[in-house]
């Protein structure tokens, strides 16, 4: 099964094969870096910009912005309609609103709101709608929100995914199938690496999380 390290098994050999998997189910359609670069969440977005570096700040917001990409490609490449850009965008902005980084029930219609006010130039007509949408309903229960969308449940996941960075992860709650088969066994890597380029290399909030998946062989490096 993947994932399931034996012990003495080696994990990077098995996160190397999850890496290959991902690689192979998108073929030619793997993320390039310098797509990313459109939605780098700025500190002065958050409303606390000190914030921007803790556990809700940027490298979280660009791991999202990982995770919700290779999953909603993985899932278009089976015949989903996923509004991707929708999907980066929220990734981009859904935790830039909080009071504080422990129990915020209205941070998401804070983040839905700042974005009507602020981002209207920057995101297509369109993907709006959904940015808000994907903002708002991102925080409650899933039986809470008015439709599970295609597209919040793949947003829901990439921010699952990253709850290894607070040690909460429980696959139980993962909605998709390829978070449940693939993604699921790479995220401690990607919390891991990208926290090592940044305390250790020096690597600003967002480049460390592009680089490790870069290293990591999850995006192409230009
Ligand atoms: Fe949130
Ligand atoms: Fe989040």
């Amino acid at each position: 099964m993947p994932g399931e390290f034996q012990e003495g098994q080696g994990i990077v050999s098995s996160i190397q094969e999850e890496v290959a998997e991902v690689r192979r189910s998108l073929g030619d359609d793997l993320p390039a870096r310098a797509l990313f670069e459109r939605y780098r969440p700025e500190r002065g977005w958050f409303l606390r910009p000190d914030s921007a570096e803790d556990i809700h700040g940027i490298d979280h917001e660009a791991r999202v912005l990982i995770w919700q990409e290779l999953l909603a490609r993985l899932l278009i490449k089976d015949g989903a309609a996923l509004d991707q850009e929708a999907l980066r965008w929220a990734a981009a902005t859904h935790d830039t609103q909080r009071v504080s980084d422990g129990i915020d029930f209205p941070h998401g219609q804070r983040a839905a709101a700042w974005v009507e006010r602020h981002l209207l130039h920057r995101i297509p007509v369109g993907s709006l709608d959904t940015v808000l949408y994907l903002n708002t309903w991102h925080v409650p229960l899933d039986d809470q929100a008015p439709e599970m969308t295609p597209e919040l449940a793949v947003f829901k996941d990439a921010d699952a995914l990253d709850r290894v960075r607070i040690d909460d992860f429980n696959a139980r709650y993962l909605r998709c199938r390829y978070s449940h088969t693939l993604l699921q066994y790479l995220a401690q890597e990607l919390f891991d690496r990208s926290e090592a380029k940044r305390w250790g290399e020096g690597y600003a909030a967002f480049d460390c999380v592009c680089v490790a998946a870069v290293e990591m062989g999850l995006i192409h490096p230009d």
